[in-house]
């Protein structure tokens, strides 16, 4: 069963239930989310492919083409209808943005659907919702977001929230926080962590610090699932697993906040939020893919089943088409300069470089040397690099050096991202020009990436062996 149906079944039915990427019912055959186009602010739904399936992302796609389009709502699947829209001004941000609509291509269920990936300035919300708990009342909540777009502002947050987008006092938020903020030092390791944003804080137990030096955070895994449940009165916990493998870990479970009053009772308002804090600070960046709260606190068996039912749908896992230039085909790219052929391009803290990869190397390595093949960003006649392991990354340029960094829904992104493939300038493989600087091309240089032409004033323009080095070959991925 799907996770709605769990919690129904165990007497916490889901009160909202929001997701990207699938049905969280299985009987659900409604929209998931709307997308509207910049060419003429046109809107759409984008459904399901059958029922209790996966988002129609070729949907999408055609509606798009040509164009670029914003999330503006993403429906709520339960009967309760607390569907989210941008989120407006508040207390601590102004008006938000919506979310670009490609910028997070993933595979669930085997099918290539689209996340949510919010940069700073984007959020949802709800303010006038039905059957969410309010004044401690209890309830549980769960998303699945990803370790690998994470920040330390406030505040990437999913639950409930003030209903006037103001801070109105302790206990006022009931909501899972997921980054690299350390509200209340000491925090274990270097995150991201699974807080409760509970208002004026980010808890990790009731004494706002964390009491339990082997939470360290999730690291940078591609897809996460973050829990909280609260009873509203005078207990609530905190768990997370990795969402492609495993089961939960409990991080936290005890009292409520003691570090001031006002969190013993709660005094949850019943809005919903994602991607801001309660009073829309919205510096935070993160990823969503499907989240749900429930009315009452689920039991310990339902959040387990649910985790089995994340896990049994394969978030992220590989697209089955390889070593092509084809939409969605995972690929390593392989240097042909003579000096170099063991070579690849990868990623490493976030520059792109070329290494050698050979099959002893670890699997870490072997991920940051594999790309997923994407329509390009500025123009679906040429290519996007996605990262393997970042999901919503992509290879890019700036300042003529090549970097991971997450879309951001600019022009300028989606341009610096853009290559083009022609013949290799060698005449073996393939040649990759920069979609806004069309006579330079993705090109080594001692080990680092470029975007290069023949001849010119940077030293990575250098006409010694050009040809050899803007030539590549598209092969098999290395990454399983
Ligand atoms: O509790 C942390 C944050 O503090 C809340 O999200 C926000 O409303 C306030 O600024
Ligand atoms: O890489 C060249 C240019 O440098 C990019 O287009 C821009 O992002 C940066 O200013």
């Amino acid at each position: 069963s799907l996770p709605c149906d769990v919690y129904a079944a165990a007497g916490t039915p889901c009160v909202a239930a929001h997701s990207m990427v699938r049905a969280l019912y299985s009987s659900y055959s409604g929209s998931l989310y709307q997308v509207q186009r910049a060419s003429d602010s046109a809107t759409a739904d984008i459904g399901l492919l059958a029922t209790g399936g996966y988002a129609n992302a070729a949907a999408q796609n055609s509606f798009c083409a040509g164009t670029t389009c914003i999330i503006t709502r993403i429906y709520d699947q339960s009967s309760k209808h607390n569907d989210l829209t941008v989120e407006g001004a508040g207390g601590a941000g102004a008006a938000d943005v919506g979310a670009p609509a490609d910028a997070l291509p993933v595979t669930v269920g085997g099918h290539q659907v689209y996340g949510l990936e919010i940069s700073a300035g984007m959020g949802y919300r709800d303010n006038a919702t039905s059957g969410v708990a309010t004044n401690g009342a209890a309830e549980g909540m769960y998303m699945v977001t990803s370790g690998t777009h994470v920040n330390g502002s406030c505040c990437f947050d999913y639950g409930n929230a003030e209903t006037n987008n103001k801070d109105t006092g302790n206990g006022h938020m009931d909501a899972i926080n997921f980054g690299t903020e350390c509200w209340f030092s000491p925090c274990y390791g270097s995150g991201p962590w699974v807080q409760a944003d509970l208002e004026n804080g980010l808890f990790e137990s009731n004494l706002g610090y964390s009491t339990n030096s082997s939470n360290t955070g999730t690291g940078a895994i591609p897809f996460v699932t973050a829990l909280l449940k609260n009873n509203g009165q005078d207990h609530f916990a905190l768990k997370w697993g990795n969402a492609q493998s495993g089961g939960l870990t409990t991080t936290y479970s005890g009292g409520e906040p003691s570090t001031s009053s006002g969190y013993s009772p709660m005094h949850q308002e019943g809005a919903i939020v994602l991607g801001t804090g309660g009073d829309n600070s919205n510096g935070s960046i993160g990823s969503f893919f499907e989240g749900v709260m429930t009315s009452g606190i689920p039991t310990d068996a339902a959040d387990d089943a649910v985790q089995s039912n994340i896990v049994s749908v394969g978030y992220g896992g590989a697209t089955g088409t390889t070593g092509t230039l084809g939409s969605a085909s995972e690929i390593s790219l392989q240097a042909t300069t003579s000096c170099c052929t063991t070579d690849f391009v990868r990623h490493q803290n976030n520059a792109g470089v070329l290494s050698a990869i050979t099959s002893g190397s670890s699997a870490l390595d072997k991920s940051d040397a594999t790309w997923i093949v994407r329509p390009g960003l500025a123009s679906s006649s040429c290519v996007s690099f996605e990262s393997r392991n970042y999901p919503g990354d992509y290879l890019r340029h700036y300042n003529f050096k090549i970097y991971r960094q997450p879309m951001d829904g600019t022009t300028t992104y989606r341009q610096d991202a853009t290559f083009c493939p022609t013949t290799g300038k060698s005449g073996t493989g393939t040649s990759f020009a920069s979609y806004n600087y069309p006579t330079k091309y993705l090109r080594h240089y001692n080990y680092n990436l470029y975007i290069a032409s023949d001849g010119g004033s940077n030293a990575w323009d250098s006409a010694t062996s050009w040809t050899d080095d803007v030539s590549w070959a598209v092969s098999s991925p290395w990454a399983p």
